[in-house]
C-alpha cells in the first residue's frame, strides 16, 4: 500500500475536499488513484473536475503508471491466495480455490447453498495457508439474519478446530437496510486496519434491494447503487487482498426487468462486476450442483459437492 500521506498534501487539495473524500473513505491515495473521474465525483460529492485534478495528483504521489508490462503483472498475481471451499471438486472448479483480489458470485435459489457455503468460508479463511486457509479474519454482512454460530461450531468441530477460537476471527454485522449494508464495507475497512480481514462476505447482496426498489421506475438508481457497492468490494478486495464473496437469489417471481427466473438479480452490473460466478442447483441427496458461467481464465464447467452437518465436502 502507498506511504502515508494527508491528502491536504495533494496538490489542488483544500481542506473541505480533503474530507469529503475521507467521509467517502478515500484515506488511501492509491484507492483515488484507480478511481474514474465521474465515480470520485458521484461518491465523494465533488465536482468532476476537481476529482480529475485529484485523481491525477494522487497517480503521481502514488506512483501508478498507466500501463504495466506482463511480467509485473505476474509478480502481483503471485500474491492471489487461494481460499479452500472444503470440497475439493469445487476447489478444482475455481482452479485450486477461490482467489483473493475477486468477487465470486454464489447465485441460486433458497436452499441452493449459499449460505452455507458462506459459513464454510468463514471457517476455513481461519485454517493455515497450507491446510487451504489464510489464517485471516472473516467480515460477515449478513443481510437476512442467516448467521449461525451453531452452523460455525459443528463445521469447526468436523475439522477439529476449537470453535470458540474460530467464531472469535469472524466479525458478523447485520445491514437493516441497503444504505446500511453499503456503509458497512466502511466499517470492514477499519475491522481491516485491526485485524488480517481475508475474507468479506455479503449473504444476500441483493435482498435489500430488490426489496425496497421495486418497480421499472426504481430499477436505474438500484442499479447505480449496486454498482457503487460492487465496485466499493472490489476495492476492499484488491486493497486487503481478500475473497469477497456476495450471495444473490434467483428470483422466483418475473423481475421487473430481468423477467427470465433463472436470471440472477442485478442483471449484467452485478455479473459484470464479479469477477466469478457459480450457479448453485440442488441434487438428490444432499448433493449440489456448482457450475462456473463467467471466468477470465477458467472453463465453463460443473462441480458436485455435499452439504452435510459437518459442512462442505465432496
Ligand atoms: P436462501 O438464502 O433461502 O436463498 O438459500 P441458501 O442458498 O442460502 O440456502 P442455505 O445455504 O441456507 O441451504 C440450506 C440447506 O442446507 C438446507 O435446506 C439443508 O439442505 C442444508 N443444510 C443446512 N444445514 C445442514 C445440516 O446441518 N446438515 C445437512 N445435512 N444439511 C444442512
Ligand atoms: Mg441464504
Amino acid at each position: 500500500m502507498t506511504e502515508e500521506i494527508e491528502l491536504e498534501q495533494l496538490p489542488g487539495v483544500g481542506p473541505a475536499t480533503a474530507e469529503k473524500l475521507r467521509e467517502a473513505g478515500f484515506t488511501d491515495l492509491m484507492a483515488i488513484a484507480v478511481e474514474s473521474p465521474k465515480n470520485l465525483a458521484e461518491l465523494a460529492e465533488i465536482g468532476e473536475s476537481i476529482a480529475a485534478k485529484v485523481i491525477n495528483a494522487a497517480k503521481k504521489a502514488a506512483n501508478v503508471g498507466d500501463f504495466e508490462v506482463g511480467t509485473e503483472i505476474l509478480e502481483r498475481r503471485k500474491s492471489v491466495m487461494k481460499l479452500t471451499s472444503g470440497s475439493k471438486a469445487l476447489d478444482e472448479l475455481m482452479g485450486g480455490g477461490f482467489e483473493t483480489q475477486a468477487i465470486v458470485e454464489f447465485f441460486g435459489e433458497f436452499g441452493s447453498g449459499k449460505t452455507q457455503l458462506a459459513h464454510q468460508l468463514a471457517v476455513n479463511a481461519g485454517l493455515p495457508v497450507e491446510d487451504g486457509g489464510m489464517d485471516s479474519h472473516t467480515v460477515i454482512i449478513d443481510t437476512e439474519n442467516t448467521f449461525r454460530p451453531e452452523r460455525i461450531i459443528q463445521m469447526s468441530e468436523a475439522l477439529g478446530k476449537d470453535p470458540e477460537e474460530v467464531l472469535s476471527k469472524i466479525h458478523v454485522a447485520r445491514a437493516f437496510n441497503s444504505n446500511h449494508q453499503m456503509l458497512l464495507v466502511d466499517k470492514a475497512t477499519e475491522i481491516a486496519k485491526e485485524f488480517p480481514v481475508g475474507l468479506l462476505i455479503v449473504d444476500s447482496l441483493t435482498a435489500h434491494f430488490r426489496a425496497e426498489y421495486i418497480g421499472r421506475g426504481a430499477l436505474a438508481e438500484r442499479q447505480q447503487l449496486l454498482n457503487k457497492h460492487m465496485h466499493d468490494l472490489l476495492r476492499f478486495g484488491d486493497l486487503n487482498n481478500a475473497v469477497v464473496a456476495v450471495t444473490n437469489q434467483v428470483s422466483a417471481k418475473p423481475d421487473a426487468f430481468f423477467g427470465d427466473p433463472t436470471r440472477p438479480i442485478g442483471g449484467h452490473i452485478v455479473g459484470h462486476a464479479a469477477t466469478f460466478r457459480i450457479y448453485l442447483r440442488k441434487s438428490k441427496g444432499g448433493k449440489r450442483i456448482a457450475r462456473l458461467i463467467d471466468s477470465p481464465n477458467l472453463p465453463e464447467a460443473e462441480a458436485v459437492f455435499m452439504v452435510r452437518e459437518g459442512g462442505i465436502g465432496d
